[in-house]
């Protein structure tokens, strides 16, 4: 679900801010203070992984700088044999990219140890659904999720590219029809009216059959993809709004998850998009323990404005008060917390979810309805 921050328009970041210390809200009015200054992918300012990692936003932080480069695009083809390249405990993570290929931020997953290794998202009653995000960033190019999506009305498979200033690229699978996907994108998280919701036939049932689905990202356009053919389009010229395109630039991660919208602490449109609420004595369920849904691979091929050296470590943001969007440089300083501040402690996730309370809970899906 969505701040209420981001449905305000956006303010210059020349304008000065009063700021927010640790633990305080940050958000397009108020950035954070020396002394916390990362500003997390919550909207809360801190100092540790939980703030300045993962989605921490360098517009709301104390500098453009003070998050942790987002780690650079690596061209890879992910497959899951087992889930060894995923981080079960994304509070442990530390920034290095080459040790996790994924952290598990909600939730949790298991392996079928089946057809080469498929890997199981898994929502269950008590853990409120799961995602998973690439610790590399991607700055444009190709990704191809290969997935069995859920089947159950109120629940939500989703495959998307997020950014830290929310950038978002979608694809949504509402459980309660398996022959349609449908497709989005946001930028910097404006919710516009009407949003730009796509939606496109599967050919054949999405929960008992695999298929590719694609998220063709380029500076001059973006295609959404099922099977390897194009189903819906957009070019960047196309998203000019008052002298500003509004369309995705900034490196996001690669997030997927088994979500519950159907609940009924969500609010009425989202509960009817998701199909009604979850029904947790599902024949299914009951078997399983579970619902879940399957990823066999994840193919991610990167496409930089600007190829990066070998040195190059991870994406940093530039200034420039005088557009929208930020600029996107790259950097070889390190993107381990660690090893960029030893003397920081690290606040675990579980710290931070019982500062936000449930809210954390919500937003930590990401996706806007
Ligand atoms: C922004 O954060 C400040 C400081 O924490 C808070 O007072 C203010 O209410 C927040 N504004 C919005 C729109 O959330
Ligand atoms: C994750 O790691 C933290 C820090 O070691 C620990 O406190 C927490 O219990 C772990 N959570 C899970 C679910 O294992
Ligand atoms: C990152 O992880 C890799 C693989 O485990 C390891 O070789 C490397 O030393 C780590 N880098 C840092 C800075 O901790
Ligand atoms: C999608 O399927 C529906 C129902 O079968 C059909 O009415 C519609 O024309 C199809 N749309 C496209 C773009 O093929
Ligand atoms: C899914 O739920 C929505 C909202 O309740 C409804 O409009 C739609 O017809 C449902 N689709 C199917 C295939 O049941
Ligand atoms: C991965 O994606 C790239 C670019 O779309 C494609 O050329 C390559 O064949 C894909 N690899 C597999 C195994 O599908
Ligand atoms: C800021 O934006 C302007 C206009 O798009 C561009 O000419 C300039 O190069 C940008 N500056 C930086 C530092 O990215
Ligand atoms: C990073 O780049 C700077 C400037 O190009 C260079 O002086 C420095 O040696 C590089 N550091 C590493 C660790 O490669």
């Amino acid at each position: 679900m969505h701040s209420l921050a981001a449905l305000l328009p956006l303010i210059s970041l020349a304008i000065p801010f009063v700021n927010a210390q640790a633990g305080q809200t940050c958000n397009v009015t108020t950035s954070c203070l020396a002394a916390a200054p990362c500003c997390s992918e919550y909207g809360f300012c801190g100092t540790t992984e939980a703030f300045c990692l993962g989605g921490c936003n360098p517009l709301y932080s104390y500098k453009l700088d003070s998050c942790l480069p987002n780690p650079v695009c690596q061209s890879t083809l992910h497959t899951f044999p087992n889930n060894d390249r995923l981080l079960s405990n994304a509070t442990i993570y530390d920034g290095n990219a080459t040790e996790y290929d994924f952290t598990v931020d909600e939730g949790s997953v298991i392996n079928t140890n089946q057809n080469g290794g498929e890997l199981v998202l898994i929502l269950t009653e008590a853990n409120g659904g799961t995602r998973i995000s690439s610790t590399r960033y991607l700055h444009y190019g190709t990704v191809t999720a290969k997935m069995k999506t859920g089947r159950w009305d109120g629940i939500v498979t989703a495959f998307i590219t997020m950014s830290n200033v929310k950038d978002e690229i979608d694809w949504e699978f509402p459980g309660n029809t398996t022959l349609e996907g449908q497709s989005n994108y946001f930028w910097q998280g404006l919710i516009t009216n009407p949003r730009h919701g796509g939606f496109s036939n599967i050919s054949s049932d999405s929960y008992s059959n695999y298929h590719d689905y694609t998220i063709d990202w380029q500076q001059d356009q973006l295609n959404w993809l099922i099977d390897g053919k194009v189903v819906r389009t957009l070019k960047k010229s196309d998203t000019l709004v008052n002298g500003v395109y509004q369309y995705p630039t900034t490196p996001s991660r690669i997030q997927l998850s088994l979500w519950p919208a159907g609940t009924s602490t969500d609010n009425a449109g989202t509960v009817a998009w998701s199909g009604g609420l979850i029904n947790y004595n599902d024949p299914d369920y009951v078997s399983a323990g579970h619902f879940y849904a399957l990823i066999s691979s994840i193919n991610i091929t990167c496409a930089d404005p600007t190829a990066p050296a070998a040195d190059i470590t991870g994406y940093v943001y530039g200034s420039n008060s005088s557009t929208d969007t930020p600029s996107v440089d790259l950097t070889n300083i390190t993107t381990n917390i660690n090893a960029a501040a030893p003397a920081l402690v690290g606040r675990s996730i579980a710290g931070l979810r019982t500062l936000l309370g449930v809210t954390v809970v919500a937003a930590i899906f990401g996706q806007m309805l």
